[in-house]
């Protein structure tokens, strides 16, 4: 069976205005959008809830991060089956933000992935090597490396409701996106890596999306590679262009 391409807009710490998300929100609502394409919008998540009540029913909504419990005095915290109370389907994790700026390990991003899996959340769970890595010649072992750990506590049932997310730090909000050869050599070793590691029904059936800077320019020849099943979008998810992203295989 063909993956469905998949969409999503991870709109980080925006947008900074009720006006703003709300005019967001009228061109999704207003476009002509790709049926054959999933897609899915992850605001902060104050936004979550109203996001939800006033965007169209085909577009899905998403958090950007949860805990790895489910009630608790985690201060600050969301948890998963609150997401899943408050009729949130997906979750980002991993990004490399969260990695970075907040100090989450693989370790911590794979026990987030099997609470959130145990929820019944779908995970859109984020991977992607620095620059410095890169010019080592080292990103298939880091990205690896950073599923590992998720691998490590999943089953293969758990799959279905995973999407992955190869992002390049490099790329994210610098303008300097992965050429189509460089995402398309990424995403096909991920595929064998999942095969080897899980199964070759699971590395075939599940869909591997590319982020980082990520435009309506680039995106048309970006989705023509056989192991790009999508786009995960920060900063032209704000604007009028994701719309073109979201229909980049139309
Ligand atoms: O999660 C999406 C992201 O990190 C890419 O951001 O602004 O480079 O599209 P951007």
């Amino acid at each position: 069976m063909p993956r469905q391409f998949f969409v999503g807009g991870n709109f980080k710490m925006n947008p900074g205005s009720r006006e703003q998300k709300q005019a967001l929100v009228k061109v999704l609502n207003e476009a002509n959008i790709d049926g054959s394409t999933e897609v899915v919008i992850a605001p902060p998540s104050l936004y979550l809830i109203p996001l939800k009540e006033i965007v169209r029913k085909d577009i899905q909504v998403a958090a950007q991060n949860c805990y790895v419990k489910n009630s608790g005095a985690f201060t600050g915290e969301i948890s998963p089956v609150q997401l899943v109370d408050a009729g949130i389907p997906y979750v980002i994790l991993g990004h490399s933000e969260r990695r970075t700026l907040f100090h989450e390990t693989s370790e911590l991003v794979a026990q987030k992935t099997r609470a959130a899996i145990d929820a019944s959340l779908k995970i859109i769970l984020c991977v992607g090597e620095t620059l410095q890595e890169r010019e080592a010649g080292e990103t298939a072992i880091v990205v690896q490396k950073q599923l590992q750990a998720a691998v490590d506590l999943l089953k293969e049932s758990d799959y279905s409701q995973i999407v992955v997310a190869y992002e390049p730090v490099w790329a994210i909000g610098t303008g300097k996106v992965a050429t189509s050869a460089q995402a398309q050599e990424a995403h096909a070793d991920i595929r064998s890596y999942l095969a080897k590691a899980v199964s070759p029904a699971v590395a075939e059936s599940t869909r591997i999306i590319y982020g980082g800077s990520v435009t309506a320019a680039n995106c048309k020849e970006l989705s023509t590679q056989p192991d790009v099943d999508g786009f995960l979008v920060g900063g032209a998810s704000l604007k009028p262009e994701f719309v073109d992203i979201i229909n980049a295989k139309k």
